[in-house]
């Protein structure tokens, strides 16, 4: 598959919510096989960027692509199928529901789902239910929740619940990946957990669209970045060249603290502190 293939592409994509435009003739790129961050102030849009790529929302004006393939207009189970998976900015695991159990539900739309199927060949079913459990299994062991596979959700952190949300969002093996604030709110050794598994998961081939507050992972592991304010496109390029822009540091120090992200000291008068890269990739 050649990378003008399987690209993602936003051409001039808006959504507006009554007068409002939440996303403003956005237009970019994300090339198969990087990890792209997307960041900006709270409310910059980019939560409705995912929505809009994922399905869950229609574009007011524009196009979305993947591979060359029009995405906007379908239904957010034929984005999935086209190999578009995202996780929430808020996690909500089935809280009775075991980790294991949370991990194949996300995958049950590919077997068993059909009431003939059920009925006229149960023996395919229950093979289709060890092989989807099998791999619930692998991807549990993958975010490192192997010790709480039989655990009922509701006893995870906020941070092991981030990764159960990956691990979820991987049962349909998407070769895009839409990871809406994984490590907001999660302490700094899962942080590092987190940090790693989309490095190796990016090393199997799954292109990441990355949203996330804490710059210096996003400096880390995005190679480009994308930054948004306002709904609009503001900024693109690698780490060095976004955070020296005039306009990006324009756009975090203009927010109030009431807007404004909760973890860059850049919105307390503080522009250069959170653009410092720490460390290297996969360290
Ligand atoms: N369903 C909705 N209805 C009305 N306004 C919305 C809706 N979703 C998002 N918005 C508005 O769109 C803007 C962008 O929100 P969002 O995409 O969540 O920003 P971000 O993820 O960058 O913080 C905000 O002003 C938000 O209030
Ligand atoms: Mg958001």
């Amino acid at each position: 598959m050649t990378s003008e293939s399987s690209a993602l592409e936003l051409r001039g994509v808006t959504r507006a919510f009554g007068g409002h435009r939440a996303v403003d003739d956005v237009s970019f790129r994300v090339e198969p096989g990087t990890i792209t961050g997307l960041i900006g102030p709270n409310g910059a849009g980019k939560t409705t960027v995912f929505n809009l790529i994922a399905g869950a929302l229609r574009p007011s004006a524009g196009r979305i692509a993947l591979g060359g393939r029009r995405l906007d207009g379908r239904p957010p189970h034929l984005v999935l199928r086209a190999g578009v998976a995202r996780t929430f900015q808020i996690p909500r695991p089935f809280a009775a529901m075991t980790v294991l159990e949370n991990v194949m539900l996300a995958g049950q739309d590919q077997v068993g789902e059909c009431f003939w199927t059920n009925w006229l060949r149960p023996a395919a079913v229950a093979a289709g239910e060890r092989a989807l459990r099998g791999r619930a299994r692998e991807l549990v062991e993958f975010v490192g929740l192997g010790a709480l596979v039989g655990a009922p959700a509701r006893v995870l952190s906020g941070g092991q619940r981030k990764l159960l949300e990956i691990a979820r969002a991987l049962m349909t093996a998407p070769r895009l990946l839409l990871l809406d604030e994984p490590a907001a709110g999660v302490n700094p050794t899962l942080m590092e957990t987190i940090a790693e598994r989309i490095v190796a998961l990016n090393r199997t081939g799954v292109t990441v669209l990355l949203i996330e507050h804490r710059l210096e992972l996003v400096m880390r592991l995005c190679r480009p970045v994308l930054v948004m304010a306002g709904g609009r496109l503001l900024a693109e390029g690698d780490p060095d060249t976004v955070r020296a822009d005039p306009r990006v540091i324009e756009a975090y120090v203009g927010v109030g603290p009431r807007h404004g992200p909760p973890h860059p000291p850049a919105a307390q008068g503080a522009p250069a502190e959170p653009w410092r890269p720490s460390g290297s990739v996969g360290a």
